[in-house]
């Protein structure tokens, strides 16, 4: 593999590789078996693939957020050099690479900024759609591969896409768990001991949900999870919503679900001093 920091460089060599399609795998660093998942997929569907390693300052709404934010870059490169091939490439641009003036541009995602993530972390899919775009137009991909982890991201991202006409596909790619049902993230790194031992407590919670639709309406379900959350110490829900994969409309009862739409209940957490999300599919009844 061949870690490039330039725009430029970067340009130069996509275009003498001249290879199609190309990959593209954005990430933030501190990368784990998820973020490996990712290149995999990347890695079945293009003969050059491209990771960028960034953390994007326009998308943190909290300063500490961004000074904390887990930065192992060596640790990244040893994991890519795993299982990238000899073409593929890392991009590790510094801040001035991919903005080299202040981005000002203000996206509108429609309905997607008036839910879930959008409430509690303001500015935050603004920042995402600013270093998204930037990526897209350095790297010209043909393919882009985010997790469903970040289901709402995901929806931004089609939106932007869908907005700019850009020809780049996106595709999701499945949550991947540690063995105790945890998503793997960055974050899950920042977890005190005691936390990280009952954070479990968040998939187990969101599967019974999951369980829950048969026989509940959805307050109730709302009520559930909200109490089994917030029963754990240093465990705090800010959000539970079952809304559809596209527009991401929040339902509040079973009524209100669509046959032919797929449906997710997504949370957020605060868990100590670390904010956790995490997604499940909810099966129509
Ligand atoms: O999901 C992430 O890691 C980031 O939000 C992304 C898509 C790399 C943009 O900075």
């Amino acid at each position: 593999m061949q870690v490039i920091s330039t725009a430029k460089e970067l340009r130069y060599i996509n275009g003498k590789l001249n290879l199609s399609p190309v990959g593209l795998v954005p990430t933030m660093g501190a990368l784990h078996e998820g973020h490996i998942s990712l290149v995999e997929k990347a890695l079945s569907l293009s003969p050059l693939v491209i990771v960028s390693i960034f953390v994007n300052p326009a998308q943190f709404n909290d300063k500490n957020d961004l000074k904390n934010y887990p930065r192992t870059p060596e640790d990244d490169l040893l994991l890519l050099g795993k299982v990238l091939r000899e073409n593929d490439i890392v991009f590790t641009p510094e801040v001035k690479e991919i903005y080299p003036e202040t981005d000002t541009r203000k996206f509108s995602f429609g309905n997607l900024d008036n839910v879930m993530e959008a409430l509690h972390r303001p500015g935050h899919f603004n920042g995402v759609g600013q270093v998204v775009s930037r990526l897209f137009d350095i790297v010209k991909p043909d393919i882009a591969i985010f997790g469903q982890k970040d289901f709402q991201q995901l929806a931004v991202i089609k939106e932007l896409v869908r907005q700019t006409g850009d020809k780049v596909k996106i595709i999701g790619s499945p949550i991947i768990r540690e063995n105790d049902g945890l998503a793997m993230s960055s974050r899950n790194m920042l977890l005190e001991p005691e936390i990280r031992k009952n954070a479990p407590v968040i998939f187990k919670t969101l599967s019974a949900a999951a369980e829950m639709i048969t026989g509940h309406d959805i307050p109730e379900i709302k009520t559930f999870v909200g109490k089994q959350i917030n029963n754990v110490p240093g465990f705090d829900i800010e959000y539970f919503d079952i809304a559809d994969d596209t527009e991401l409309i929040p339902v509040s009862s079973r009524n209100e679900m669509q046959k032919g739409k797929r449906y997710f209940g997504c949370i957020a957490v605060r868990a100590g001093k670390i904010r956790l999300i995490d997604n499940i599919e909810i099966g129509l009844v």
